[in-house]
């Protein structure tokens, strides 16, 4: 079938990510964080065809505020393409290139104060999707720095097609400086392999630390996403047990 991605016909097919039907297409389009829900830099404002996709996600609800949902925004690696007929999505990318391109300046603020409020009012609901993702070993860190190292390597290979598309007298020069550019990007990736492993060891001891905290401090009232409580109320029981009144 075909969709229509910032206007231009691109090959799709019935249970294919829109994300992925993106990326084939060489739409314009962000993939940060591999697919993970975690970036929005996949992010589209669906314009027809809506009852052709999935439900949203539980990471598209966590992520993404009822202003924004009203406005046709999903997250392109969640959204899965469910039925026939005419789709039409404009991405992110596309969006803000053409308001840069247009020097559309009340159209940048408008955006910008968009995506601010999204920011405010979703961050804590964002922070403890993330947390008890982590907690319940559906999202693991590690494996998302490598995710990162090829979402990365997709934008470079998107960058370079769309200067070639634009500008093919630049085609031999761009390639050269592309094939440079494979070595480093690997490079990075596989270098920060090591040290995330240590963050991530670190910050799992962080939340089960912080979590502890709280669930004493509040006699086990208060807990972390994906934590139980029932060290905080062990120790708040015995705590009582202890205490002796004197009457004189
Ligand atoms: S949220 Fe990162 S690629 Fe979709």
């Amino acid at each position: 079938m075909i969709i229509y991605i910032n206007d231009k016909p691109c090959e799709a097919e019935t249970g294919s990510l829109l994300l992925h039907a993106a990326q084939h297409n060489n739409a314009h389009i962000g993939c940060i964080c591999g697919g993970n829900g975690i970036c929005q830099s996949c992010f589209v404002y669906v314009k027809e065809g809506a009852e052709l996709l999935s439900p949203p996600s539980e990471e598209e609800k966590a992520f993404i505020s009822d202003k924004l949902f009203q406005e046709g925004g999903r997250l392109a690696c969640q959204t899965v393409i469910t039925g026939e007929g005419t789709i039409r999505v404009l991405t992110r990318a596309e969006n803000l290139r053409r308001i840069v391109l247009g020097l559309n300046v009340p159209g940048f603020i408008t955006y910008a104060q968009t995506i601010g409020y999204n920011v405010v009012t979703k961050l804590p609901n964002g922070a403890a999707n993330l947390v008890s993702r982590v907690r319940e070993g559906r999202l693991n860190p590690v494996d998302s720095i490598g995710k990162i190292g090829g979402g990365l390597r997709y934008g470079a290979g998107l960058a370079v097609h769309t200067v070639m598309e634009t500008l093919p007298v630049l085609q031999a020069p761009v390639s050269l400086v592309s094939g440079v550019l494979q070595g480093p990007v690997s490079f990075i990736s596989g270098a920060l392999q090591a040290p995330v492993s240590l963050i991530s060891g670190a910050a799992s001891g962080i939340v089960n630390a912080a979590s502890g905290l709280l669930c004493t401090i509040s006699g086990g009232r208060i807990t972390l996403p994906g934590t139980t409580c029932q060290s905080g109320t062990a120790q708040q029981t015995k705590a009582v047990e202890n205490v002796t009144i004197t009457v004189k």
